[in-house]
């Protein structure tokens, strides 16, 4: 049966009333110490008609840090802050699950108390900069994780998907996408481990697998999702073997039967069909025709739906810029642009002041 963009779905066990699923983004508006504000919980809020919405990426750690002003889930103040937004979204009748990103090598020392280095698989630096307020600065080369290291990164996820369980989430997305440092594991030129985490696929995959199963078993496997982004080079991955890879991944993650499996696609949908195969579960796919189609359009969900590749999809910057997104897409749009100078910091413009539809028919 062809689903569309307003079916219902079931998704770990949370019924959604539709499968436009609002896409993690990073705003860079929480406060030095990790916490989000009441602005916060009203973005999330005017956006609650989104059948599932994804955080931010949330630091799981200190170290798992990896740019300015961004919130996080390893202390009882954050877990506190967060309880702002997770209430003002369900008393807006929404879901939110908490994205839980340890960003790995792309981190810097400018965002540790104590100046440490980054954590990584390998000692392989990004190539990439920090953004600071002071201007860009070099990632420097991270650190190589040693299994001491790794076992406290697997209890530092646990306990921030506690936390965000405490704080009154729906589930935890783990990023395992985009770069960071699930990615760097599975990745062969970020990962040059000759440990039992490095080398075969069978390897790579581990740390992955170990992070998911933990999580699961903390917070339940119904509430905890996984983003991955096969192929996607963002911050300097170059994966060799992308599809025998991440069918292996796939393979494993269905046996633990997990909430969900999130897929940033990059313009191979053969790829992701492929993958689809691979995983019996829910799918939610952001849905990108060409490598460098940005944004994702509505077109492109409603084809994906209406393929059978997917059981959701999500969009960002739609939603970004267009708090009502479900009903501008019931009536065909228009759209607001999302303005890229307000992605990433500063106050309430361009976070909270998109209008409605009704909001710009009324003015
Ligand atoms: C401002 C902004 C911040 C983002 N932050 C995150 C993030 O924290 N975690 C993540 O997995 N993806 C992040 N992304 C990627 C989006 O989730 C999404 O994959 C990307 O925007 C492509 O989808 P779209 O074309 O519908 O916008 C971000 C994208 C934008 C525009």
């Amino acid at each position: 049966m062809v689903s569309t963009l307003f079916d219902p779905v079931t998704i770990g066990g949370l019924q959604l009333p539709n499968r436009l699923v609002m896409a993690p983004m990073t705003r860079n508006r929480a406060t030095p110490e990790g916490l989000v504000t009441e602005l916060a919980g009203e973005y999330y809020a005017q956006r609650a008609s989104a059948g599932l919405i994804i955080s931010e990426g949330i630091q799981p750690s200190v170290i798992g840090q990896g740019y300015f002003l961004t919130p996080g889930l390893h202390n009882a103040e954050q877990t506190d802050a967060w309880r702002q937004v997770t209430d003002a979204v369900h008393r807006a009748g929404g879901r939110i699950f908490a994205q839980i990103n340890h960003c790995g090598r792309i981190g810097h020392p400018a965002l540790y108390p104590d100046n440490a280095l980054p954590l990584a698989p390998s000692a392989v630096a990004s190539g990439e900069q920090l953004f600071t307020p002071d201007g860009m600065l070099d990632h420097p080369t991270p650190r190589e994780m040693t299994t001491e290291d790794i076992a406290a990164t697997i209890t530092d996820f646990t306990a921030a998907a506690r936390n965000a369980i405490a704080a009154g989430f729906d589930g935890v997305e783990l990023h395992g996408a985009n770069g960071y440092l699930l990615h760097q594991f599975l990745a062969d030129n970020t990962n040059l481990r000759t440990d039992s985490y490095g080398g075969s696929v069978a390897n790579r995959i581990r740390f992955v697998t170990e992070v998911v199963a933990a999580v699961s078993e903390a917070i339940g496997a119904d509430r905890t999702g996984i983003r991955l982004s096969p192929g996607n080079p963002f911050n300097h991955i170059e994966e060799s073997d992308p599809a025998p890879l991440y069918v292996e991944l796939l393979t494993k993650l269905a046996e633990q039967d997990i909430a969900y499996v999130h897929i940033v696609e990059g313009g191979d949908r053969e790829l992701t069909t492929k993958l689809r195969a691979a995983w019996p579960g829910s799918l939610i796919l952001n849905p990108h025709r060409t490598p460098d189609a940005f944004p994702a359009t509505v077109e492109a969900a409603e084809e994906a739906l209406e393929s059978g590749v997917t059981d959701a999809v999500s969009l960002g910057a739609l939603w970004l810029a267009n708090p009502d997104l479900d009903a501008r897409i019931k009536v065909g749009g228009p759209y607001n642009t999302a303005d890229q100078a307000t992605f990433y910091g500063g106050d309430s413009a361009g976070y909270t002041d998109y209008p409605t539809l009704d909001q710009v028919t009324s003015a």
